[in-house]
């Protein structure tokens, strides 16, 4: 799949600073990554850097210069020497992989090739993304040149654990590109416009035990609301994921909460809800439960004719609750939630929204294929407690996404 472009990240300027480690194909990826997304990357590679890459292959990922060195000529940029150059024009500059040598010339300030001096002189925020054997990142040195820079104001990324090129094992992978993406885009968000608030989204189906090794669910992946909650990091919101998802990789800097039934969901919501702003409640929870779960594994027996009756009980509608509870607390102070509806999508929308109190319903109309369950787009509209009702084209679930919670930022102002 294409990646498509991220709002926060389109038109940006980047500085890539590539160092000399085995991980530094992954910051060709990363390259790409952002480049798709629409950000102006350009890349600094050191000398080692290029025993394992080649300029060429930034330059040709990024449509845009690569440099390596301080002396030469960079026109177009806003001043003659290409290290203030770079540094002054961008919005942020991330240096993935870092280099135990790299990371020390940085914590002392030395500026001895393009990288160190663009990095020194940048008045942008800097990410550093150490990528080293695991002795090494252990070292004592090592950690006292990341403490440094931490004390700098450096974002500092945490290394992966896991096996080296060497056969070892440690900390100091660098992590996959979607985690650096991930760091970017919260770096970028700080300050955006749900800066200082908090808010809640919920995701994925819950999950009703029937017995040990069984259980009721349905078809929700949790993509839509994972999209939220990264849409709502991007706006610089602190956010807490309720989640019921099981294979989806949550974005950075959300908090996560696991859960698997409807009666766990509504638990964390309620806890949560005094101190949020905002809760989005995009969980397809289940509206019914094995009335008791057995604890030993339920046995077909020996006759084939059997048939096997299972009686449900309701769940909590965890929606009432939050109503119940927002009567009193005024918090949060605002909700959304989402219809999925397979017919009269908007009469269904519109009666949820009243008899659930919420201030915005996003319907969902879950009869075509291309929209709802288990796909990357959905079509919606957008339903206000004023009455207010605006539909969409059929978009991916990111741009449905950012749609919500463009709305949301405008709510709470
Ligand atoms: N919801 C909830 N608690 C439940 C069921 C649903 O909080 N037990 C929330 C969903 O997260 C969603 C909204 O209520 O935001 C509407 O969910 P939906 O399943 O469409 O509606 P139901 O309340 O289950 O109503 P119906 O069974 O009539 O479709």
């Amino acid at each position: 799949m294409t990646q498509e472009r991220i709002s926060l990240l389109n038109g940006k300027h980047i500085v890539l600073g590539v160092t000399g480690s085995i991980a530094a194909y992954k910051a060709a990826d990363l390259a790409s990554k952002l480049t798709q997304a629409g950000a102006l990357v350009d890349t600094i590679l050191t000398g080692a850097a290029q025993r394992f890459v080649t300029p060429l292959t930034f330059q040709a990922l990024t449509g845009r210069p690569a440099y390596t060195s301080m002396w030469e000529s960079a026109e177009g940029l806003p001043a003659h020497i290409p290290h203030i150059g770079l540094g002054e024009g961008a919005d942020l500059m991330i240096i993935a992989p870092a280099t135990a040598h790299t990371i020390a010339r940085l914590a002392h300030g030395l500026a001895d090739d393009l990288l160190a001096v663009t990095a020194l002189a940048a008045r942008c925020p800097l990410i550093v993304a150490p990528a080293m054997d695991g002795a090494m990142y252990a070292h004592p040195a090592t950690q006292a040149n990341l403490a440094a820079l931490v004390a700098h104001g450096v974002h500092v990324i945490v290394p992966d654990e896991g096996r080296f090129a060497s056969g070892l094992e440690g900390r100091g992978r660098l992590p996959e590109v979607p985690v650096l993406l991930g760091h970017i885009r919260r770096l970028l968000g700080r300050g955006g416009p749900l800066a200082g608030r908090q808010v809640i989204v919920t995701a994925g189906g819950t999950r009703e035990r029937l017995d040990p090794v069984r259980h009721l669910t349905n078809r929700s992946s949790g993509k839509q609301g994972y999209a939220l909650a990264q849409a709502a990091l991007d706006a610089g919101a602190d956010v807490v994921l309720i989640s019921a998802a099981q294979h989806l990789t949550p974005p950075v800097g959300a908090q996560v909460i696991a859960v698997e039934s409807a009666e766990e969901m509504r638990a964390a919501v309620l806890d949560a809800a005094d101190a949020a702003d905002a809760l989005i409640m995009a969980a397809a929870v289940a509206d019914f439960k094995p009335a008791q779960a057995a604890a030993q594994k339920i046995k077909k027996g020996d006759d084939p004719d059997a048939a096997l009756t299972l009686t449900l009980a309701r769940t909590p509608d965890i929606l009432l609750d939050v109503k119940a509870r927002r009567a009193q607390t005024g918090r949060p102070r605002v909700v959304i939630g989402f219809a999925a509806e397979s017919e009269n999508l908007l009469a269904n929308a519109r009666e949820k929204l009243a008899r659930k109190g919420l201030d915005l319903i996003v319907a969902n109309d879950i009869s075509a294929p291309d929209a709802g369950f288990e796909v990357d787009t959905n079509r919606v509209t957008l339903l206000d407690a004023q009455g207010g009702q605006q539909p969409y084209e059929l978009a991916s679930k990111a741009a449905v996404a950012e749609i919500v919670i463009g709305w949301l930022a405008r709510a709470v102002s």
